[in-house]
C-alpha cells in the first residue's frame, strides 16, 4: 500500500529486523564494491582475518563464550537445525519446552520425537504467565535430556529467567538450549552466566546486523554428543576414494562453507557498534510504549510474565491486526502483524490467531511513541 504521510519513519519492528546503521551499510557496500572490482573469492581473501577470525572473537566477547564454540549461519533456524535434530535421544528421554517456544524449533523437535521416540513435555506457567520454576526444580531428573527455553519469544515480551533456570539444571544430565533470537542485543545475554550448552540467535534484530546473519554457541560436550552428519569442505577433506577427514574440532564444523562476505563483515561492524554503544538503554521508551498501548480503550495487551522487554503485542476487539499495521504504515509507522501459530503453545492455545507487535530499540524516542499513540488512536477510532 502507498504511504500518505511524509514524516520520518518510526520503526517499531526491530523484533522483525532492526534498522541497519549507516556504518554497517558502508562496510557491506565496501565489500560488494570490492567484489565487483576484483572478484568475490579474491575479496574473501582480503577479508579473511575478519570473517574467519575477527567476527568470531567479537561475538565471543558479546556472548561471554569461547570463540571456538561459535558457528555462523544464515538464519537462527538453520543454527538450531544444525544441532538439535542430531541429538542422540531415545524413547526413555524427555525433552522440556516452554509455552513460549518458537514454532520452527518445535517442528524440529517434533521430527526428533518422531525419529527417536523421545517425549516432549511443556513446562507449566504460573497464573500470570511466568514459568513455574518450582515445578522445574521439583521435576528435573536425569531422564530429561534437553531443556529448551526461549529467552524472549517472538510473540510477546516476557523475559524468561534463563540464568535462574541454568542454575536449576546445572547438576543434571540434560543439555540446556536457549533461543536468544529476540533477546540478543536487547537484554544482557551471557553464555557463561546462563550455563547453557546451546544458544542460538539472529544478527538482524536487536544487534542491527544484516539479514542472513545468525549464530550458535555449541558447547564442546554437546558437539561431541551429536549424531555425525555432513561436513562441508571448509573443514573436511576427502582423502581417499572411500572416506574423508576432519581435523577442525571447533564449532565451525557445523557450518556450511558458502556464505556472504558482505553479510558477515557487516555483522562484525554491527557487533562493534553494539560493544561501543549503550544498547540496553531503552527502559523509558519501552515504558512509554506499554503505557500508550494499555491506555487505549478496546485494546488487549498480550503481556504475560512479570519481567517485560521492549516488545509489546496487543489486539483490538474490533479492528484487525492487518488493518492496524496498514493504518499505521500510512502514518509511516512500522509495526508487525504476528500470527499465533508462530508461538503456538502460548498464543494459539489462548485463541490468539493474529495480533499487532510493536517493538522498541534504543534508537526509538519517547516522541516517536507519542506519535505512534496518536496514530494508533486515529486508526482505531479511539478518542484522542
Ligand atoms: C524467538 C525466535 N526464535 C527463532 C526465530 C527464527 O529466526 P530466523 O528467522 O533467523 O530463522 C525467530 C524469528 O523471528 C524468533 O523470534
Amino acid at each position: 500500500m502507498t504511504s500518505t504521510a511524509t514524516g520520518p519513519l518510526v520503526h517499531l519492528n526491530t523484533a522483525g529486523a532492526g534498522l541497519v546503521p549507516a556504518e554497517v551499510r558502508r562496510t557491506m557496500a565496501e565489500v560488494l564494491d570490492r567484489e565487483a572490482a576484483t572478484g568475490c573469492y579474491e575479496t574473501e581473501i582480503h577479508y579473511d582475518a575478519l570473517v574467519n577470525d575477527g567476527v568470531y572473537r567479537r561475538l565471543a566477547r558479546v556472548l561471554a563464550a569461547p570463540a571456538g564454540d561459535l558457528a555462523l549461519f544464515d538464519s537462527a533456524t538453520r543454527a538450531w537445525c544444525s544441532v538439535v535434530p542430531r541429538l542422540p535421544l531415545g524413547p526413555a528421554d524427555r525433552v522440556w519446552v516452554t509455552p513460549y517456544e518458537y514454532a520452527g524449533n518445535l517442528i524440529s523437535l517434533f521430527r526428533l520425537r518422531d525419529r527417536t521416540g523421545c517425549r516432549i513435555e511443556v513446562v507449566p506457567t504460573l497464573p500470570g504467565g511466568d514459568l513455574d520454576l518450582e515445578w522445574m526444580a521439583r521435576n528435573i531428573a536425569d531422564d530429561v535430556a534437553l531443556v529448551s527455553v526461549t529467552h524472549i519469544p517472538s510473540g510477546c515480551g516476557i523475559v524468561n529467567p534463563v540464568e535462574e533456570i541454568g542454575r536449576i539444571l546445572a547438576p543434571y544430565r540434560c543439555f540446556y538450549a536457549v533461543d536468544a533470537c529476540q533477546s540478543i542485543g536487547q537484554v544482557p545475554v551471557s553464555v557463561e552466566r546462563i550455563g547453557c550448552q546451546l544458544l542460538t540467535g539472529a544478527g538482524r534484530k536487536f544487534l542491527r546486523g544484516p539479514r542472513g546473519t545468525a549464530f550458535a554457541y555449541v558447547a564442546p560436550e554437546l558437539r561431541a554428543a551429536l549424531v555425525p552428519d555432513f561436513h562441508d569442505l571448509h573443514v573436511a577433506r576427502v582423502d581417499s576414494a572411500t572416506g574423508y577427514r576432519v581435523d577442525d574440532t571447533s564449532a565451525r564444523t557445523l557450518e556450511l562453507a558458502e556464505r556472504s562476505t558482505a553479510a558477515f563483515a557487516g555483522f562484525d561492524t554491527a557487533l562493534t557498534l553494539f560493544e561501543e554503544g549503550t544498547p540496553f538503554d531503552h527502559a523509558e521508551v519501552f515504558e512509554a510504549l506499554r503505557a500508550t498501548v494499555s491506555a487505549i480503550p478496546g485494546v488487549e495487551p498480550l503481556t504475560p510474565g512479570s519481567v517485560q522487554s521492549g516488545i509489546v503485542s496487543f489486539r483490538h476487539e474490533r479492528v484487525t491486526a492487518e488493518a492496524i499495521r496498514d493504518g499505521l504504515a500510512a502514518h509511516r509507522i512500522n509495526v508487525w502483524r504476528i500470527v499465533g501459530h508462530h508461538t503456538p503453545l502460548y498464543m494459539a492455545e489462548r485463541g490468539v490467531e493474529t495480533a499487532v507487535r510493536a517493538s522498541v530499540h534504543h534508537y526509538n524516542t519517547v516522541g516517536e511513541i507519542e506519535r505512534f499513540g496518536r496514530a494508533l488512536r486515529e486508526v482505531l477510532g479511539a478518542p484522542a
